[in-house]
């Protein structure tokens, strides 16, 4: 096994060099590319880069206490949700998958794979599904013409979010492989569902083939319950037609010989739109596929936006549904439709997924889906459904076109000079990650804190049944310099058998915007961003700020101040804070693979690389947003990492060198 040391001086590589790519880069006036095309300038025109300010909903009438206290209990506390894992994943929509996780196998996105680090480090893992729509059209085909990995049929699209049929060659499923053996992703993808007679069940056979352990299942259909309405069933398709057609897919593998595991499938995938979840429980769905399940799913958007995208439904003011996500009865309100399922889910011993899921259907809203309030909606979602016994989330990704993006790569117009764009459920995403941790043991219960007011919620996070960290929100956003609208929780933590076990101090960190309609750079987690639009390579940029909060000894109580609008995620103990990341301690906590981060490799390592790799100006200009090849380099000597010169002069591509360092490091 390759020491996980070993992958962290190969992402130190990925740092450097796209940290040289921005060198090369911003030489304005020396860069042909730049001075074509003003360099840094931000296009109007996608919605991925809408740049909206909504303003903040006012203050609540009557407003809520601003101090209140939460008592916490070691040894066990009933109500805690299940034990989770990792949470929050992606859905990537397989039509982009060329444009988020790479070119093609050897051209994996520097970027995306540090946006996935900084999750890996934080929670051990994460899940990500290619599929959605585009799944259930896709032709796995020999070859694609200019070697391309996913072609779009544009002629030929089907729903309303025009989405249109996808044929994708092995290439794909090897480039996902490539992934994982960089950074810890485990995948989720679909089978094609409209033609229920020819099953094309190559993406099973080569899925599994090719990604081996790295996947977890395929989606067997996505919305059956919107087939109607989008034309691909007859009117009279019913959760029982879904339930035979499920029973077909099973009979079909069984006789597969080249499907080896049988037991991958996961559905219902209903939007829970226009059929309930219990509808399909009731056809005996668990029980009678209970073997072949490897998970249950459900897939939900509160809101839709449909009408301003393509003119169908009802237009939805963006300005006046702001309020509707800055509630933890937003959260609240999407979940309770699934609780019956979370329950019975339990009884079944089967785990949910929030298959796909984001702030509305049909690309999101301008102003809320990529807002600091957006993340705030975002992540309260998220740890409500951990408290309601979800066992993971997937939010949506789309193209250029869609607002809620967690991260989007450049246009292909401008990839050579633009970065990445981090989103703001990429925040949510980070700030879940550690406030779950590492442990696959953490246990999220919601508090009803200040009398279940529904701007200040807060959670406690538990993990071998004590508290080890509290997430604090605070939705209101109050007027510049007033202090009205903050609040203070007064945390005591009650020992085993009596006594108290408050801490005498605890670190917190706080995720801050002067307003809940702010995004990009006015936006930071700790005091560190990720930029304004184009402005990411998927690292944290600026100083990690961690207050330590001194307790009182005497009553044994913390006070944590919570401004508005903001998030505070509390470690109650150093392991709790170092087990997800304490950014400074380089190797972290011992364990030797996680609390660790890219931030901190030794400059060396980055020093080196600067001095030795640079990026021919020619592929910036036609690169899709990565770095693809190299120019000229020359021997130097670093010291614990031999292998970097012996290769770098020949390498062609970045995925390559990665992989070969890693093995030449493993031999150290
Ligand atoms: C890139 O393409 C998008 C979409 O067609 C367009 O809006 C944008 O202006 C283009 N950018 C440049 C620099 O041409
Ligand atoms: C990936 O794309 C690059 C550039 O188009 C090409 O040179 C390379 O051969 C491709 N790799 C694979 C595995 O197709
Ligand atoms: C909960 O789900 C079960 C199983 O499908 C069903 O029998 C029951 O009616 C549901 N309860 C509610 C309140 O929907
Ligand atoms: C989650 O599951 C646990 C364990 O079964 C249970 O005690 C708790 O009430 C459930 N939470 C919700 C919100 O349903
Ligand atoms: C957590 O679960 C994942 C997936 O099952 C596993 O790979 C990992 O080793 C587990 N981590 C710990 C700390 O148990
Ligand atoms: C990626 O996948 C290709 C298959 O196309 C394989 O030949 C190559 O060695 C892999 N690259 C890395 C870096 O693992």
């Amino acid at each position: 096994m390759v020491p996980f040391r070993s992958l962290l001086y190969c992402l130190a590589s990925f740092a450097a060099v796209v940290q040289g790519s921005v060198t090369v880069y911003y030489q304005i006036g020396q860069e042909p590319l730049a001075t074509t095309t003003a360099a840094g300038a931000v296009f109007t025109g996608l919605p991925a880069y809408d740049t909206r300010i909504l303003n903040p909903p006012d203050l609540p009438n009557p407003m809520p206490a601003p101090a209140f206290t939460i008592q916490l209990q070691n040894g066990g506390t009933p109500g805690a949700s299940i034990l989770q894992g990792t949470f929050f994943g992606f859905s990537i929509e397989m039509s982009v998958a060329n444009q988020v996780l790479g070119k093609n196998s050897s051209l994996i996105e520097v970027p995306f794979l540090n946006l996935i680090s900084n999750l890996v480090q934080r929670s051990g893992h994460v899940r990500i599904r290619v599929g959605g729509n585009t799944q259930e059209t896709a032709v796995l085909v020999d070859s694609l013409p200019n070697g391309r990995m996913i072609a779009k049929d544009n002629d030929n699209t089907s729903n309303p979010t025009k989405t249109p049929p996808v044929d994708f060659t092995t290439d794909l499923l090897y480039m996902m492989r490539n992934i994982s053996e960089l950074v810890n992703v485990r995948w989720f993808l679909g089978i094609p569902f409209f033609d229920t007679t020819n099953w094309r069940l190559e993406i099973v056979e080569k899925g599994q083939q090719i990604l081996g352990d790295h996947l977890l299942g395929f989606q067997a259909g996505n919305e059956p319950d919107y087939y109607i309405r989008h034309g691909h069933r007859p009117a009279t398709y019913n959760p029982y037609d879904y339930f035979g057609e499920i029973g077909d897919l099973i009979n079909v593998i069984a006789s597969n010989p080249n499907i080896p595991n049988k037991d991958c499938l996961i559905g219902p995938g209903i939007a829970a739109g226009e059929w309930t979840p219990e509808s399909v429980w009731n056809t005996g769905f668990v029980d009678s596929y209970s073997q072949q399940l490897a998970y249950l799913a459900v897939e939900h958007y509160p809101l839709d936006n449909c009408f301003s995208r393509y003119g169908t439904g009802t237009y939805r003011d963006p300005q006046a549904n702001f309020i509707n996500y800055l509630t933890h009865d937003a959260g609240k309100g999407i979940v309770a439709t699934f609780l019956n399922t979370t329950a019975y889910a339990q009884t079944k011993g089967k785990e949910v997924i929030m298959f796909e899921t984001n702030s509305a259907s049909c690309g999101g809203l301008p102003g809320i889906s990529n807002s600091f309030g957006g993340a705030l909606w975002g992540l309260d979602y998220a740890l409500q459904m951990a408290h309601s016994n979800f066992s993971g989330a997937l939010f949506h990704i789309g193209g250029q076109s869609v607002y809620y993006n967690p991260f989007t790569p450049p246009p292909t117009n401008e990839t050579g000079y633009h970065k990445w764009s981090v989103g703001a459920i990429y925040y949510s995403a980070l700030i879940m990650a550690e406030a779950l941790g590492s442990s696959n043991g953490s246990q999220v219960m919601d508090l009803q804190a200040n009398f279940g007011n529904t701007w200040t919620p807060a959670y406690a996070i538990y993990e071998n049944g004590d508290p080890v960290r509290v997430a604090l929100f605070n939705f209101m956003t109050d007027a510049p310099g007033s202090t009205a609208a903050d609040y203070v929780a007064t945390i005591s933590i009650a020992g085993i058998g009596g006594g108290s076990a408050t801490p005498s101090s605890v670190k917190v960190k706080y995720f801050r915007a002067e307003s809940v309609g702010y995004r990009g750079r006015n936006m930071t987690w700790a005091g560190q961003t990720f930029g304004d639009f184009f402005e990411s390579d998927g690292r944290l940029m600026g100083t990690e700020d961690v207050k330590t909060v001194q307790c009182d000894t005497v009553v044994m109580t913390c006070a944590i101040s919570v401004p508005a609008p903001a998030f505070a995620l509390v470690f109650l103990t150093d392991s709790a804070f170092t087990a997800t990341g304490d950014h400074s301690a380089g190797y972290g906590n011992g364990k030797g693979e996680l609390g660790a981060s890219i931030e901190t490799f030794p400059t060396t390592v980055h020093t080196k690389m600067l001095n030795t790799a640079t990026v021919e100006r020619a592929i910036l200009a036609t690169s899709n947003g990565m770095i693809n090849d190299f120019g000229s380099t020359s021997r130097g000597s670093s010291s614990g990492v031999v292998g970097w010169k012996e290769i770098l002069p020949s390498v062609a591509l970045l995925t390559s060198l990665v992989v070969g360092a890693m093995v030449i490091l493993g031999r150290f």
